[in-house]
């Protein structure tokens, strides 16, 4: 669309231009999207309450603009490629028309299903079409989706429903990952037992396998689908009514259902995607998250495909059949745009090279990353091995609260740094503070990250909680957003996110981050991956502990603790040393691949009693094995 930020210069001055009038810098943006009656404002906020509104008094479907749009010009164009689990099974091209027809036919299943404006729905599926067709179906009618990714337990699906309050779940038989087969209808009777809300689910058959059967309440897809008509208006929304739901985990244990709204974060995720992306006309976009995450929703369904992008969607696992299958994916769709985690590049780098090398990745133009920081060894192995040292790396820092990306380079048009998200998206204005909550004013400084204007795909509220939103996320300072996130600023503006501030360890009064120092254990040769925690210590305050994952069995362990404290002390200082290292089978991780330090933090500080609610964790068991091995 016509804001594609073309050099360097041009990023600048639309820096600038977003800082000094952000009202007018926003409005020529969004007057290239389909509205159905034209904003009266830009945007209002008070953060004191806090409330923030953007293209106040706009009408628009978001729909519309990811699909209608589209017709005149690129009805036969493939808006997503479906590539399944198995290889041997076919991929599927879907085009601009046909998603089209597919989402409006839907959108009356769920109007037959009494599904109507602000009506809460739960989806529940693996990544197949129908999970994009019923995303956009519910926005086709404003219905509010909430996306509750497909791996999570009976528990947290219900916790959910039953928080959004939402009146019909759709979902699967069950879903293919790996060589795994997952039993969803199962999950979900299993999670109904505790649900009051919900009078139906509409199950697609996707494995055929067996399931049980309500007659009072469940309906197959393929049977609502039969002779329904495929022409649907779209509801005329407001901008600043409900889009969707997403829950995102807080530090205490209950989830926090993030609210988005239809215009800001339409105009805000097509900008990001185009800009960060540098995605061209014709070109395949690759984004391997699956849309139970925010990285789902923005830059697999919503950005690219309001931008009449081709995008892929990968129902599988890196794994499987073997570890070189995100490669064999990107050769087989001539992918352009690769957009993926560093915990996944992690796991690609212990396996051998020629598992790359043996795919033709010539197609590759730029490769993203996200989820959190990237080491430099992890970083520098996607350059070489995946990029040819050919490819910008965008190393895009957001969070499922504000919906799209905010701090990252622009592919090939401002320049990258190894481990830097680098600048601000124009638009975006970070801040950082100091300990005593004080701004810090020199530009090359290390603190708290915080952010001081709003942008239009903030999330507007915690559903149902608003006064936990206000806490979280607006008063640590005053007319800031606060992330929870530490970050470092270098000469020129750059920033490199260190991790979430709670990841900080103060040790004999010196500030440690313990990314630095995963970093530094992670450099040895014998090290897949670690993380590192504090605990409490009588004199120091508090030390370190570090839980490690080695390659093979650890024959000589005292040798290879001596020359982790080595390198720790060479790379970091000898004040960074860890008090005790572990040596660990895995790590506990959540199902984006995060690592759950709370817990590791609770170990080390054997505080095992209550470790909260770990059912929704990838390995329950490595906890138990942590537990029993821990020093
Ligand atoms: C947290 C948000 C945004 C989609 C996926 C995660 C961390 C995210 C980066 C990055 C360093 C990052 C932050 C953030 N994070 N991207 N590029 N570099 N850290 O969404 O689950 O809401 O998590 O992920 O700590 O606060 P999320």
């Amino acid at each position: 669309m016509g804001f594609q930020i073309q050099s360097y210069q041009q990023y600048l001055d639309d820096y600038k231009k977003s800082v000094t009038n952000p009202a007018e810098f926003w409005d020529e943006i969004a007057v290239h999207f389909k509205w159905r009656k034209h904003w009266d404002k830009t945007f209002e906020y008070d953060w004191s309450k806090p409330e923030t509104k953007w293209f106040i008094g706009g009408q628009l479907n978001i729909t519309e603009n990811c699909l209608d749009r589209h017709l005149a010009s690129k009805a036969d164009q493939t808006a997503i490629i479906w590539e399944p689990n198995n290889p041997n099974e076919k991929s599927v091209r879907v085009t601009y028309k046909e998603l089209h027809s597919k989402v409006c036919a839907f959108a009356n299943v769920l109007k037959k299903n009494g599904i109507q404006k602000g009506d809460k729905v739960c989806i529940y599926m693996p990544m197949i079409v129908e999970l994009a067709v019923a995303v956009l179906a519910c926005a086709r009618i404003g219905a509010v989706h909430s996306v509750v990714f497909a791996g999570f337990s009976s528990k947290a699906l219900a916790a959910r429903i039953n928080d959004a309050g939402c009146k019909i779940v759709l979902t699967a038989d069950g879903g293919y990952r790996g060589e795994k087969t997952t039993p969803l209808k199962n999950i979900v009777d299993e999670a109904l037992k505790n649900c009051s809300t919900v009078n139906n689910v509409l199950v697609f058959k996707r494995t055929d396998q067996p399931i049980n059967w309500n007659d009072n309440i469940d309906k197959w897809w393929h049977e609502e689908i039969a002779q329904i008509e495929d022409i649907c208006e779209p509801v005329v929304l407001d901008s600043e009514d409900e889009l969707f739901i997403l829950y995102t985990s807080g530090s205490t244990g209950k989830p926090k259902g993030m609210v988005h709204t239809c215009g800001g974060y339409m105009v805000y995720t097509t900008y990001s995607f185009q800009n960060v992306f540098q995605y061209k006309e014709g070109d395949v976009y690759w984004c391997t998250a699956d849309i139970g995450w925010i990285t789902g929703h923005s830059y697999i369904i919503y950005g690219p495909l309001c931008l009449g992008a081709t995008t892929v969607m990968f129902e599988g696992v890196p794994s499987y059949p073997d570890y070189g299958r995100f490669w064999e994916v990107c050769e087989k769709h001539k992918v352009n745009q690769f957009y993926t985690a560093p915990t996944a590049i992690r796991t690609l780098a212990k396996h051998p090279k020629d598992l790359v090398d043996k795919y033709d990745l010539s197609n590759l133009k730029v490769l993203g990353t996200v989820g959190e920081p990237i080491n430099e060894e992890a970083w520098h192995w996607y350059d070489d091995n995946v990029g040819k040292n050919k490819c910008p790396i965008v190393d895009t820092w957001w969070q499922t609260e504000t919906g799209g990306i905010l701090i990252s380079s622009l592919a090939g048009v401002t320049e990258g740094k190894p481990t830097f998200a680098t600048l601000p998206m124009p638009g975006i204005q970070p801040a950082l503070f100091d300990s005593e909550g004080r701004k810090i004013e020199n530009q090359e400084a290390e603190g708290i990250l915080a952010i001081q204007h709003p942008w239009p795909s903030i999330a507007r509220t915690i559903y149902g909680d608003h006064e936990r939103y206000k806490n979280v996320y607006f008063s640590a300072y005053p007319n800031h957003y606060f992330p929870g996130d530490g970050a470092l600023r270098d000469a020129k503006g750059n920033y490199r996110i260190t991790g979430r501030v709670d990841d900080v360890v103060i040790v004999s009064g010196h500030n440690l981050g313990t990314a630095p120092v995963e970093n530094a254990i992670d450099e040895h040769k014998d090290v897949v991956e670690c993380a590192v925690v504090g605990f409490p210590h009588d004199v120091k305050g508090n030390a370190l502990y570090a839980f490690v994952i080695t390659y093979d069995k650890v024959s000589k362990p005292e040798q290879l603790k001596n020359e982790i404290l080595e390198l720790v002390s060479k790379t970091v200082g000898p004040i960074a040393k860890p008090d005790k290292i572990q040596f660990v089978s895995g790590l506990p991780k959540t199902r984006s691949g995060k690592i759950m330090r709370r817990i590791l933090r609770k170990i080390a500080s054997k505080d095992t009693e209550n470790l909260g609610d770990i059912s929704t964790l990838l390995n329950p068991d490595v906890v138990t094995e942590i537990i029993d091995n821990s020093l």
